[in-house]
């Protein structure tokens, strides 16, 4: 729990982190909008599409049918180089210009205008300089606050020897300068001439006129030749927003300035700018407004001793002295002294602490992780009947001795985590598995499909009537696992494998003797005979097959598999069920019928003498179609007589012909298709036990050859 608690804190921060990131990376145009044109950066209020612009007053459209895209402003499509927060824009702006040709008349001629909208003409920025020897310049405009025409100008005269020595400054020879006055729009200016520039047309046949941003602009006497090729020169705007103060827009809806930043109102012009409050930064029109600067991960802005002193704040900082240092850590870098014992103690304490911490949380975590392993066995354990078998076995006095419930971990070790090599069987059952005990005891133990829940009590049953058999040719039950998603059942290990193998092996020099055959058919039947009638609840079987026939090493039968067995209650003597068994082994009259009796079980042994005596297998998918099903083949033949010719070859050649005639009558019976008919399996037995003792010396097929 503390973990995940952990896990989730942290998942939280580095989201949180992200986010941030992502917000201080994030342009300064609103959301979704862009931001830039050509490499001019546009910040919010300025836009280039509707929705992303304060007002059409803000508006800078992108040309992007030039190379780089150019970003202008509508009116007059001026380009803009430059946008900034603090209340300017540059733009790119006509020169002014008088050129004449050498005899006296005007070659070229222009008026520039600029209307401005709601920017003013930055005064401290700019001048309004003229550039020429024989040159007279005006400008106009409107004053923002009063609409008044405004009017000046300045005029520069000069020859050529005052031209061939011009001082890199401003000051009347062939260049003169005015500066204008704050709030100036709507710029009209115009330039020409004395002379028509007749007498100085050799060194000088233009004039020229322009306001500049001062710091862009530096006359020279080269000036003259550069301006013939110039057609546009920077201009600093300004701009606001609104034309009202502070103290009466913050009241209005519209009021611009968004989180933590302040309004200021700038010198001598209308309306308002924002900032960003000391200790933020950002643009403070964007609707999420100023974020806090982390002042500690810049040394230049805090002067903690260290980034580890150094706390932020919103908006600012705050120094702190670490564990061991005693001292003013707000006032300076000295204010922080080492405190020797102090350290000492403190570390000690620290180190304790988190030695505490470490230990506790692993404690919890291992207490946690092995008490959810141990619901989960339990839960298991309960869905697997765990409990029912515990009451079971109580209520019925069995030992633990006889049945005993193994833990999944020991299994687990016996089989070395169910390791394929263990595997000695794989059916429709599940798995079994070979495992050594602790104690150096070998068994089979059997992994089952999912228990169906209804199943539970049946199969519970099962185990404990499968303890109390004890019968030598049973496969003993030695106990079984319900922690396990599936139970697990643990059987005494039978060393020679099934008796299928015995009989239907490829080579059949090593299939076994008619004797063993007879002893393991008389010791089957005894053990369906106790099953059926000696036991104390009767057993019906019903996969009766010589899969589930296993041998030890001197060829003793075992019977085993008793996953589908089915408990008959006393007062009932058929049962009806799902029908369930072994293609080639099935009851006919069950299978009609779904009424299962101890007779399937009989039909089934019936199949089981057939195969002994042919060795042939019970359903085969090769052959005419009478021949597939081995019953029905067996019958046939018998009756047209011809027995002789399906016997397995060792069969024929070690068994007597009263004995194989015998054991193949037996088996006709038990293959009845009317289970009254068939004989019962105490019968059975009773046959074979007969057929044994018979002393015959010839084999059938010495009898033949004679
Ligand atoms: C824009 O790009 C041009 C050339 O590509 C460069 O001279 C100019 O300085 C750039 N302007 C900005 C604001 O980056
Ligand atoms: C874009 O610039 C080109 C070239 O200067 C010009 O011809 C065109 O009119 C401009 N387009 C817009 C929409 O201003
Ligand atoms: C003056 O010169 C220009 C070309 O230099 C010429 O086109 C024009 O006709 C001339 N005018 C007079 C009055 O000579
Ligand atoms: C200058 O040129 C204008 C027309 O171009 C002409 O009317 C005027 O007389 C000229 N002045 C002198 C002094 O040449
Ligand atoms: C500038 O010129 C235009 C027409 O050319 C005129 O309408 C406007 O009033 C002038 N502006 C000023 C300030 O004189
Ligand atoms: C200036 O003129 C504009 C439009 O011509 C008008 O809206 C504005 O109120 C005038 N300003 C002053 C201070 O007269
Ligand atoms: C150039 O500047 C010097 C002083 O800086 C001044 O004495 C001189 O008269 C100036 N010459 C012209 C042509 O203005
Ligand atoms: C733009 O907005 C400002 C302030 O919000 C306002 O004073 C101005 O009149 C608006 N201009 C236009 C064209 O809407
Ligand atoms: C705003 O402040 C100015 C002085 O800065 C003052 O003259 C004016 O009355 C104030 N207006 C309001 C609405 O407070
Ligand atoms: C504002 O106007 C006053 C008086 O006109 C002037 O002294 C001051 O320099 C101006 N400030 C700016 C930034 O232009």
């Amino acid at each position: 729990m503390a973990t995940l608690a952990l896990v989730r804190t942290l998942q939280l921060i580095l989201f949180n982190c992200l986010l941030a990131a992502g917000e201080s990376v994030a342009s300064q145009a609103l959301p979704g909008c862009k931001d830039e044109c050509g490499n001019l950066s546009i910040p919010y209020p300025f836009g280039m599409t509707p929705g992303c612009y304060l007002n059409e007053s803000f508006l800078i459209t992108c040309n992007t049918s030039v190379n780089p895209h150019r970003p202008q402003l509508v009116n007059g499509n001026l380009e803009v180089t430059s946008v900034t927060l603090e209340g300017q824009v540059e733009i790119l702006h006509y020169v002014a210009k008088d050129c004449y040709n050498r005899n006296g008349t005007t070659a070229d001629r222009n008026f520039p205008q600029l209307r401005t909208a709601m920017f003013t003409i930055s005064n401290d920025r700019n001048k309004f300089i003229a550039v020429g020897c024989d040159t007279k310049a005006q400008i106009w405009a409107e004053r923002e606050h009063n609409n008044n025409t405004y009017f000046t100008g300045c005029m520069a005269y000069c020859e050529k020897t005052d031209a061939l020595h011009l001082n890199d400054s401003c000051s009347g020879v062939g260049c003169c300068q005015v500066s204008i006055p704050s709030g100036l729009k709507n710029l009209n200016m115009s330039v020409s001439s004395y002379y028509n520039h007749t007498r100085v047309w050799d060194f000088n046949p233009c004039s020229y006129a322009f306001v500049v941003d001062e710091s862009k602009f530096s006359f020279s006497d080269k000036s003259f030749g550069e301006l013939a090729h110039k057609e546009f020169l920077p201009m600093a705007l300004d701009w606001a927003i609104g034309n009202e103060p502070c103290n009466v827009s913050e009241h209005k809806p519209d009021y611009a300035c968004k989180r933590s930043s302040i309004c200021y109102n700038p010198e001598n012009r209308s309306g308002y700018l924002c900032k960003c409050k000391d200790g933020y930064n950002g643009n403070p029109y964007h609707p999420d407004g100023c974020e806090d600067i982390d002042e500690c991960k810049d040394s230049s802005l805090h002067n903690c001793i260290s980034e580890r002193n150094c706390f932020n704040t919103p908006g600012s900082y705050k120094c702190f002295c670490t564990k061991g240092f005693y001292g003013d850590g707000e006032k300076d870098r000295k204010g922080c002294m080492r405190n020797q014992a102090n350290v000492i103690k403190i570390s000690i304490v620290i180190g304790l602490c988190v030695l505490v911490v470490i230990v506790g949380s692993s404690w919890l975590f291992f207490i946690n992780k092995k008490r959810k392993l141990l619901n989960m066995k339990k839960k298991f354990f309960k869905q697997n009947g765990g409990l029912l078998l515990q009451q079971e076995l109580h209520e019925q006095r069995v030992s633990t001795e006889t049945v005993k419930i193994f833990t999944a971990e020991a299994l687990k070790n016996a089989t070395k985590n169910y390791d394929e090599s263990q595997i000695i069987g794989k059916g429709g059952f599940g798995t079994v598995y070979k495992g050594i005990l602790k104690n150096g005891t070998e068994v089979a133990i059997k992994k089952s499909k999912v228990v169906d829940q209804s199943q539970i009590k049946q199969f519970i049953n099962e185990v404990i009537i499968l303890t109390q058999i004890n019968h030598r040719n049973v496969v003993k039950l030695l106990g079984c696992c319900l922690e396990t998603e599936v139970p697990l059942l643990v059987y005494e290990l039978v060393s020679n494998g099934t008796l299928s193998k015995h009989i239907h092996c490829e080579d059949k020099a090593f299939s076994i003797s008619w004797g063993i055959r007879l002893r393991i058919a008389t010791e089957s039947a005894q053990v369906l005979s106790y099953l059926h009638s000696a036991a104390s609840i009767p057993i019906i079987h019903r996969d009766v097959k010589p899969t589930n026939i296993l041998l030890d090493d001197n060829y003793t039968a075992k019977v085993s598999d008793f996953g589908a067995s089915r408990l008959v209650p006393m007062d009932q003597t058929q049962l009806s069920t799902m029908v369930q068994g072994t293609l080639g082994y099935l009851d006919p009259e069950y299978l009609c019928t779904a009424q299962l009796t101890e007779k399937s079980d009989v039909y089934s042994f019936g199949v089981v003498l057939v195969e002994l005596l042919t060795g042939k297998t019970a359903h085969s998918f090769e052959g005419p179609e009478e021949e597939r099903n081995l019953a029905n083949h067996f019958v046939l033949w018998l009756k047209n007589d011809r027995l002789f010719e399906i016997l397995d070859n060792k069969v024929a050649k070690e068994g007597a012909v009263e004995q194989i005639k015998e054991v193949a009558k037996l088996a006709k019976k038990c293959l009845n298709v009317k289970g009254e008919e068939r004989p019962s399996m105490k019968e059975v037995a009773q046959v074979l036990e007969d057929v044994r003792r018979l002393r015959c010396e010839h084999p059938w097929a010495e009898v033949a050859v004679n």
